[in-house]
């Protein structure tokens, strides 16, 4: 007798955005990380022993074993970035980036202005929380033990008024990331926008929680997202005379047609490769020939 019942089937769960992290890493392989709000240190610990890492929160109680060159400083976000110096002991751009500091929308904007300014086209800037589950959670006054507070409209922000960022989001648990990347650092535009912005995005409890956001759309398979050549095209882009216009064709080719960017790359390699065994062999046949004895 056929079952009436509809099979049910699982929903695999979602990458903890730890996880997540802890992959980006590997994939970008960043010189320099930073990070707004440290707590305990766990998503910190996620960067690598080889890259030089900032974390900044005025109340930092870290017990994550931390690796490689470690500043932490003991400040908020706007008096760290107010100093002249500011990421001076990085010696370099800030090529990754994690904000998940105070969750407040304005917070958020103003670290994200901030750490763009310090970036090249091909950085990556990561925001947590960009999918409160309830309206509670997504309150401006904290009333609920998980929080993402209203840092959920950083995602409509960027998309209207830096249409030239490349912004995705990532289905992680426990409440997605947004991942922008494409940075102009020379950009004025949110700086100029910034009282407009906040005036139009920040309002009273209860938040006005898009249904698009509590269901998520959008948002994209961290598995899948992770496997994109987009990782590997970021990270060519911090080696020298890559300019940022001819870097985001490339950001699009590797997420709009991967089959294909691939296939240019493997091919650009095997050049390179043939041209550096010519360059060898010819190298050789110039060379003196020894005298015997
Ligand atoms: C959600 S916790 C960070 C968790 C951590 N990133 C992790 O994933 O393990 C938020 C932290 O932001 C810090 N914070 C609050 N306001 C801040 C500000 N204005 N600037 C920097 N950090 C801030 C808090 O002290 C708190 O430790």
């Amino acid at each position: 007798m056929a079952s009436t019942q509809a099979k049910k089937t699982k929903t695999p769960p979602r990458m903890p955005y730890l996880d997540f992290l802890g992959e980006l890493h590997t994939r970008l392989r960043p010189r320099t990380y930073l990070e707004i709000g440290v707590r305990n240190g766990d998503s910190l610990a996620r960067s690598r022993p080889q890259s030089r890492s900032v974390g900044i929160d005025p109340e930092f109680l870290v017990k994550a074993p931390l690796r490689g060159t470690v500043s932490l400083e003991r400040t908020t976000s706007d008096d760290y970035f107010a100093r002249p110096d500011a990421t001076d002991w990085l010696g370099g751009e800030i090529e990754l980036a994690f904000i998940d500091g105070m969750h407040l929308f304005e917070f958020a904007l103003r670290d994200f202005i901030n750490v763009e300014k310090h970036c090249t086209w091909s950085s990556v800037i990561v925001f947590d929380d960009m999918f409160p589950r309830t309206v509670d959670e997504a309150a401006r006054d904290r009333h609920t033990s998980a929080w993402t507070g209203d840092v959920f409209h950083m995602q409509d922000v960027l998309r209207t008024y830096r249409p030239d960022l490349t912004v995705l989001v990532a289905d992680t648990h426990p409440t997605g990331l947004l991942l922008v990347t494409g940075l102009d650092p020379s950009s004025t535009v949110l700086d100029a926008a910034y009282d407009e912005i906040v005036a139009r995005y920040v309002k009273d409890d209860p938040q006005d929680v898009p249904d698009d956001v509590l269901r998520r759309v959008g948002a994209l398979d961290p598995v899948k997202l992770l496997r994109s050549p987009l990782w590997g095209c970021l990270h060519r882009g911090h080696l020298p005379f890559h300019p940022r216009d001819k870097g985001l064709e490339e950001i699009t080719e590797a997420l709009e047609r991967p089959d294909d960017y691939r296939r240019r790359r493997r091919a650009l390699r095997e050049r390179v490769q043939r041209e550096a065994r010519g360059i060898a062999r010819r190298a050789k046949v110039r060379a003196p020939a020894k005298r015997p004895g």
